[in-house]
Order: structure tokens, then C-alpha cells, then sequence
């Protein structure tokens, strides 16, 4: 996580709105900024090597280096290529994820399927983004939301039934309006005369992403709970999407899991997008709140719409 902490007392400073307002509405308190010249790619290379630290393994060791972001250092070269250059994995393959906050899901997934085709054994996959870089920071209803980070895991082969069990990905571009950023790409380059449009940040309409994130997301447990031949009372711990508490609240209601089951930390940095899940998962398995054995359910929702969720048997 970048350093620099971005308080609902300081926001009240720059846009239309309130602590009060932010908390109830949200549950986020706080979030993180990346300092200047602090790159996605930068967020991104801290959370590898701490990876690579934990699994106790070098970086030449990595294959494939897959980045989820929706915020990319640059539209090319791909994120994960400037990963590579900076942890050394030299024998990686190395390509960028789209599938905005769903992203981490996204590449465990693609990670999995290279891993039991025996392409590429060791998969190094990031949830990496800067959404402060893509911010309107005159639009109340989007600024308060998001904050950076990165979180990193490293998958392989397991001797153990243990590791990925269930997963499941999927999109409904029919939404592809509801959250989204107008410019920057090749239909609406950036220009002289627009760049005060403010194209080149997020525009979201808020309530119907609300309720597809709370469909998509109970529908994509359900199904990775099936796939797997578990249920909802097998789960030790949810790790979902931080966008929203009330959206959360949703999902354990009616997938009938005690909210305390759910791992939460959107009061300290916001939603991160493609880094949500990964660095609440880092953060649940470094504090001892998920053990050895758990089943552990991963579920996120993001722009696309995309969704996906993951079943891990820690
Ligand atoms: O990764 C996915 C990313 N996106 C999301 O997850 C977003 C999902 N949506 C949400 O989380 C919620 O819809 C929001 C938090 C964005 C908004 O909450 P809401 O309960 O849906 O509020 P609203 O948009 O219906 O706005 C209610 C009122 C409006 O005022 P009026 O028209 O009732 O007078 C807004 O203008 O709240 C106003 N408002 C604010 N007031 C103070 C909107 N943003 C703010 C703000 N501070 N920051």
C-alpha cells in the first residue's frame, strides 16, 4: 500500500461531502494515494517480492507474471513487462488483464487453467491499480470510493489436495455503460480540445452498479459452492470485492453467511479495484484469520461487467 493516507475529513476539503456521509453510505474511512512517480507498476513490484518472499522462491523461478489493472503504467508495453525488468523474472512470459476490479480472479483462473495444461508451472499474478491516476476529483459521487494498492500471489503445482478448487469467471457487456472511462483509448484519444472534459476518469452510475454487484456476486458463489460440492456453512472466510459494505452486508445475506465470516478492510483503503481481494486475502492469511484446511470463498465484481469468484482450500 502506498503510504500517504487520504481521510473522509480531508475529502470534506475538496468536493461537496461528509464523514458521515462516506461512512454510512460506504463504510470507507480512509484510503491510500500513491505518492508521484509512484507507479501502478511500482504497487505492483513491492507485492511480487513479498510474494516471492513468502513462497521462498527466486524470480527466475516465474514463468508467466500476469498484472490485473485497469490502470497500466502505459496502453503499451504491458504492466507485467515492467514487473519483469524490475524483480528480474527472467524467464517469465509476461501480459496485462482487463476485467477491471475482477481482474486478480480473472488471472488465478488463467493462472490455474496454464498450470494444469503443464504450459507454465509457476504463475506470478497481481491485482495492481491506481485509480487516483483515473479519479474526477470534482465528482463527489465517484472520488470517495477508490484508493491504490497492489497484492500478489504465486501459484503452482500443490503435492496436496489443497490450493484452487472451484472457479468461475464471466461478463455482461451489455453493462459496458455503467462503469466506465470515455477516454484515452483509440475511440476518444485525449486531445487539445477535450482534456477538460475530464474523459480520461471514471464514470459510474452508481446505483444500478450497486445492484448488478450484488446479483452477479451471489450467483457467482453459488455456482463456484456448487462446482466445488460445498456450502455456504463450509466457508470459513469470504474474501469479496471492497466497493461497498452495504453491498457485502447484501451478499452474506442472502448467501446466508454470518457477516463476520467475511474479511473487510474497505475502512482503510477504499475499493482498489484489481488489488482489493488480493491484498485482503494477504492481509487474512498474515493476521492467522484464515488457517490451514479452511475453505475460503474469493468473489469480485468489477467494470465489463465482469465478475468471478474463487474457492480455495488453504
Ligand atoms: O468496483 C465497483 C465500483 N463501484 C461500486 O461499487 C459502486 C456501487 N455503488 C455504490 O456503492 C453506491 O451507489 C454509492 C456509494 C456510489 C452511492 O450510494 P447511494 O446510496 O446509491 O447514493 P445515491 O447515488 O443515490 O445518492 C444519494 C444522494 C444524492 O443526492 P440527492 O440527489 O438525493 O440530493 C447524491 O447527490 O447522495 C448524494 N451524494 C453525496 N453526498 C455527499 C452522492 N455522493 C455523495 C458524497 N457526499 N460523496
Amino acid at each position: 500500500m502506498p503510504e500517504k493516507i487520504l481521510t473522509n475529513e480531508d475529502l470534506s476539503r475538496i468536493v461537496d461531502t461528509s464523514d458521515e456521509w462516506i461512512t454510512t453510505r460506504t463504510g470507507i474511512k480512509e484510503r491510500r494515494v500513491a505518492a508521484k512517480g509512484e507507479d501502478t507498476s511500482d504497487m505492483a513490484t513491492e507485492a511480487a517480492l513479498k510474494a516471492l518472499e513468502q513462497a521462498k522462491i527466486s524470480a527466475k523461478e516465474i514463468n508467466l507474471i500476469l498484472v490485473a489493472t485497469a490502470t497500466p503504467d502505459m496502453l503499451f508495453p504491458a504492466t507485467a513487462c515492467f514487473v519483469q525488468k524490475k524483480i528480474g523474472a527472467t524467464n517469465a512470459a509476461c501480459l496485462d488483464i482487463s476485467a477491471a476490479c475482477a481482474g486478480f480472479l480473472f488471472g488465478i483462473e488463467i493462472a490455474q487453467q496454464f498450470i494444469t495444461s503443464h504450459t507454465h508451472d509457476t504463475v506470478l499474478v497481481i491485482g495492481a491499480d491506481k485509480l487516483t491516476s483515473i479519479t474526477n476529483w470534482t465528482d463527489r459521487n465517484t472520488c470517495v470510493l477508490f484508493g491504490d494498492g497492489a497484492g500478489a500471489a504465486i501459484l503452482g503445482h500443490r503435492g496436496s489436495a489443497h490450493g484452487v478448487i472451484s472457479t468461475h469467471i464471466g461478463s455482461d457487456g451489455q453493462f459496458s455503460d455503467i462503469l466506465f472511462m470515455p477516454g484515452g483509448g483509440s475511440r476518444c484519444p485525449i486531445t487539445r480540445d477535450n482534456v477538460d472534459l475530464n474523459l480520461a476518469t471514471i464514470h459510474m452510475t452508481g446505483k444500478e452498479v450497486y445492484k448488478q454487484a450484488v446479483t452477479a456476486m451471489v450467483s457467482a458463489s453459488q455456482k463456484v459452492l456448487a462446482d466445488a460440492g460445498l456450502t455456504a456453512d463450509d466457508i470459513a472466510c469470504v474474501i469479496p470485492h471492497q466497493a461497498n459494505l452495504r453491498i457485502i452486508e447484501g451478499i452474506a445475506d442472502r448467501l446466508q453467511i454470518p457477516l463476520e465470516r467475511f474479511y473487510v478492510n474497505l475502512d482503510k483503503y477504499g475499493n482498489t479495484s484489481a488489488a482489493a481481494v488480493a491484498i485482503a486475502l494477504d492481509e487474512a492469511n498474515r493476521s492467522g484469520r484464515i488457517k490451514h484446511g479452511d475453505y475460503v470463498l474469493l468473489v469480485v465484481f468489477g467494470g465489463g461487467l465482469t465478475w468471478a469468484s474463487t474457492i480455495v482450500e488453504w
